[in-house]
């Protein structure tokens, strides 16, 4: 399916003008962007194409009611006409999913028998070894995140305010919603129109700081 309508605010914008928004107008976001904001939003990369995150929709007023007492009473939870429960299942790992990946590529003619066959007999291996991931929540979390970053940027070029919440009690949060105990809550993110003047923008540290030349801890700059 396309997606045919179309952002208000280019790239740079949107994520220069993209913060944390603690307080939401009672407006609805209507129904078409909610749907281009998941349509583009999850175009996000994943490992071999497995895309664990799942999201549950909140938007009834006594389940927002009931999501923010897990979330420590967050006023936004209460307020924003949408909040995403943001998950990531490690079952994602699994044959049955691998072979949905499979019929997907299918589907869209990019996949052949050989890329097929080695995704079966690759995928497994990689995850009773996870070289380069501890837990499968850790798994999880990276793929969940970077897909809540791009819904999160794509809301705010339709014009849509955002807050990602770590602030939650996640015991809580999946028995509320009736979470599977295969299934990772990952955090919050409330979706609307933001109600008040932002916070002060807190600054960004410079790429001196954070990123380095060929080895860690060597000067990337200067
Ligand atoms: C993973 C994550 C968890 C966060 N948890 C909360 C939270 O529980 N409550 C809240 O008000 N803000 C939360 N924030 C928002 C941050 O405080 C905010 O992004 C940060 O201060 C930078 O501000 P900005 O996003 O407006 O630039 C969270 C942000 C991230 C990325």
């Amino acid at each position: 399916m396309t997606v045919d309508i179309h952002p208000s605010t280019g790239l740079k914008e949107a994520i220069e003008q993209r913060r944390a928004a603690r307080a939401f107008r009672s407006n609805p976001i209507p129904e078409a962007i909610l749907e281009a904001i998941f349509q583009i939003g999850l175009r996000a990369p994943s490992g071999f194409n497995l895309q664990p995150w799942r999201f549950i929709v909140v938007r009834e007023q006594q389940n927002r009611d009931k999501l923010k007492a897990c979330a420590f009473n967050q006023r936004q939870v209460g307020e924003a006409p949408v909040v995403l429960i943001c998950c990531g299942d490690r079952a994602s790992a699994e044959m049955e999913n691998i072979e949905a990946v499979i019929a997907l590529g299918s589907e869209v003619g990019a996949m052949n028998d050989d890329y097929a066959n080695y995704m079966r007999s690759q995928i497994p291996p990689f995850f009773e070894n996870h070289p380069s991931f501890e837990s499968m929540e850790a798994w999880t979390n990276r793929h969940t995140m970077l897909a809540v970053a791009h819904l999160m940027l794509v809301a705010k070029s339709f014009g849509v305010d955002s807050c990602p919440m770590e602030g939650f009690s996640t015991a809580q949060v999946k028995e509320a919603f009736h979470i599977p105990p295969h299934v990772d809550v990952c955090c919050l993110v409330a979706l609307g129109y933001a109600a008040e003047p932002f916070k002060q923008y807190g600054g960004r540290f410079k790429s001196d700081r954070v990123c380095f030349s060929e080895t860690y801890g060597d000067p990337f700059l200067g």
